[in-house]
């Protein structure tokens, strides 16, 4: 092959990557700060924050300091939190009593967050998990060996009224019980809670990334019930029709919008969910996917920043309308910064 060999090419897509200029003219996904959602770990008392060690960057922190934080992602224009309590071990029970519990940490939180930054959207998991002694997401059987459905909608029902009472915007039912979506949205609506919405953890995969959440609110099963695995609720990794029976099931059911989770693992399902619905879609990119980024980040393997901004967009550009991530506020700082 001679050195000054010529193709006749009429079409060269590397045309428009020539210049900063042109590529940035025909970038089709554009990140901003109001794609994000930041997830917020809550705990009762005045300790200082107390970092998560298997999520660097992460805190769990007492409502004084969230309540700075949420004004600061506020600042930033990160438009809403997902706010998460860890519980003491000993205010746990077999049933999650104080997930019905007036005065429970969460709901404090909730209008303390209100309070002082009423413009900022609040979220809220509608889910037994952070209540139970076992871990599980709603409550057993005698036998110990399920999770009980129908039982357990008649408790996540009142604790999304009790969620909607102090202030939140959208609950976010995360348990993947049958039917809770429609027995969620007629406790709401009866308790005239109309304006109250719904976002879906619709598709929520029993995914092994959830790990280091479960460090954070100390909700990794309990010896007991190890027999009992949150495969029985949540959805197969293996499964991608599965995951539209189910979004599709919680769109008519009265969701506002549709979650995808984890998110980075899962962005045909992201994908096949955007074009199923007519809703906004939102993806949650979980703990494990945070701590995997910033694990390899710390040993000098990847580069964090860029890492961080590819992984953000590529759950975009599968269609999430909006990502609940760990990276939110960085994110948004960075963007406003122009960079
Ligand atoms: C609770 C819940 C979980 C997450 C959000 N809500 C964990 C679980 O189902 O065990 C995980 C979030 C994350 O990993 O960042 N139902």
């Amino acid at each position: 092959m001679s050195d000054n060999f010529k193709l006749d090419l009429a079409q060269r897509p590397r045309r428009l990557r020539r210049t900063a200029s042109l590529r940035a003219m025909v970038e089709e996904t554009v990140l901003r700060p109001a794609d994000f959602i930041a997830p917020l770990f809550v705990v009762e008392g005045r300790a200082a924050p107390d970092p998560i060690k298997s999520m660097p960057g992460v805190f769990r922190l007492n409502i004084r300091d969230l309540v700075k934080e949420c004004r600061a992602l506020q600042k930033v224009g990160v438009p809403a939190v997902a706010l998460f309590p860890k519980l003491d071990p000993k205010l746990k029970d077999d049933v999650g009593s104080q997930a019905l519990n007036e005065d429970a940490l969460v709901l404090r939180a909730v209008r303390a967050v209100k309070k002082a930054v009423p413009e900022l959207t609040i979220l809220t998991d509608v889910a037994l998990d952070p209540y139970t002694s076992h871990g599980h997401d709603g409550v057993l059987n005698e036998a110990l060996d399920d999770v009980e459905n129908d039982r357990t909608v008649g408790l996540l029902m009142k604790m999304a009224v009790l969620q909607a009472r102090a202030g939140v915007d959208l609950v976010a039912p995360s348990d993947m019980m049958d039917g809770r979506v429609g027995a969620i949205r007629q406790a709401l609506d009866a308790a005239g809670y109309t304006g109250t919405g719904i976002m879906a953890y619709a598709a929520k995969f029993n995914s092994a990334y959830y790990g280091p959440f479960r460090d954070a609110v100390g909700s990794a099963q309990a010896a007991g019930t190890r027999l009992l695995s949150k495969a029985t609720y949540q959805l197969n990794p293996a499964n991608r029709r599965e995951a539209l029976i189910e979004t599709q099931l919680d769109d008519v059911e009265g969701a506002d919008i549709l979650m995808v989770k984890p998110a980075g693992l899962y962005l045909d399902i992201i994908r096949d969910v955007r074009e199923a619905t007519r809703k906004p879609v939102a993806a949650y990119q979980i703990s494990g996917e945070y701590a995997q980024i910033q694990a390899a980040a710390q040993l000098g393997w990847l580069d964090l920043a860029r890492c961080r901004h590819e992984s953000l967009l590529a759950i975009k550009r599968a269609g999430a309308d909006m990502i609940l991530t760990y990276f939110a506020k960085e994110m948004a700082t960075l963007l406003r910064a122009g960079r």
